[in-house]
């Protein structure tokens, strides 16, 4: 089986590293526009085989499209970062033209392919892979909720003093500062509701810095994160290869799910090796689904954009 990841920066490269440890596939392409950037990176990667122990057989390309051919899963993170003070929506003017051109070449190339998006704005951008393409929806997945869905688990965690492991956690609507929408009300800690430990204020403040975890880090390092956006990819692929029938929340079109269509939003999934398997609905209260609601009205208004771009 052969896995592409379209963009060799920092949250690519990770993503491929992950991917390559894992030996979630036996060929893995790095694929990149920069002269060498992918090369240098796959052979820097190889070269870490014998100290950790994989065999996973690591190529990097210069926009070789033909390289990536018959890749069963092709991982786009390719486009510019944000940084301090930007939003993710800043970036769609340069990122959906590249965005789009990637997918493109991976019609041509991997037409069977599992298309999984991280590029930002991510919703947006996952949108318009399914609108470029044509592709069935079950194969058009926009990874934001796992990687947020994590941070959720990591605030939690911190006010807990537990460990991120015992604690289940959803981020469902957008990728977005203001559009995500962390479900304190569903989230535990080994089964018990961790509203059973926290004040109401502790869950807001939880909520909000979950919500601006992202650009917390880019405050911090000066550029987006990459470590957690990585491996948030390289799950979302195992998850795929390996048929687990994961349930996580990801970016996928909707058709009245959530009282909401013709959009591509954060939702729970069951992802398995045919992409996006199946809707799960949490069953939303009024305040919840509000916020849905409002989020979904957000990313329309960036969809809408796409259009006045050329
Ligand atoms: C993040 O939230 C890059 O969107 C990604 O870090």
């Amino acid at each position: 089986m052969k896995v592409t990841v379209v963009g060799a920066g920092a949250v690519g490269a990770t993503c491929a590293d992950n991917i390559a440890r894992k030996e979630l596939c036996q060929e893995l392409v790095l694929l990149d526009i920069k002269e060498g950037l992918a090369e240098g990176k796959a052979q820097d990667m190889m070269q870490t085989a014998t100290l950790l122990g994989f065999d996973t057989k690591i190529t990097g390309s210069t926009n070789d499209y033909s390289k990536t051919a018959g890749s069963s899963v092709v991982v786009i993170t390719s486009g510019i970062p944000r940084k301090p003070g930007m939003t993710r929506e800043d970036l769609i003017g340069t990122n959906a033209g590249i965005v789009k051109g990637v997918c493109e070449n991976i019609l041509k190339y991997s037409p069977e392919a599992i298309i999984i998006v991280i590029s930002n704005p991510m919703d947006t951008m996952t949108y318009l892979a399914l609108q470029s393409t044509g592709l069935p929806k079950n194969r058009i997945i926009g990874m934001g909720g796992i990687l947020d869905s994590s941070r959720f688990k990591y605030q939690i965690s911190q006010r807990l003093t537990c460990s991120p492991s015992d604690l289940n956690a959803v981020v469902i609507g957008g990728h977005g500062d203001t559009t995500m929408i962390p479900l304190i009300r569903f989230a535990t800690w080994n089964s018990v509701p961790v509203s059973n430990f926290l004040s109401h204020d502790e869950q807001t403040a939880i909520v909000n810095d979950t919500m601006v975890g992202g650009a917390t880090l880019t405050k911090l390092i000066g550029t987006s994160a990459w470590y957690a956006p990585g491996a948030a990819g390289a799950a979302l692929v195992e998850a795929i290869v390996r048929d687990e029938k994961k349930l996580f929340t990801c970016c996928v079109a909707l058709d009245g799910e959530y009282g909401q269509k013709d959009i591509c939003l954060g939702v729970p999934v069951i992802i398995g090796k045919n992409g996006w398997e199946q809707i799960v609905e949490f069953g939303l209260n009024d305040d919840e689904q509000a916020k849905f609601n409002a989020s979904a009205d957000a990313v329309r208004s960036m969809n809408d954009v796409l259009a006045t771009l050329a």
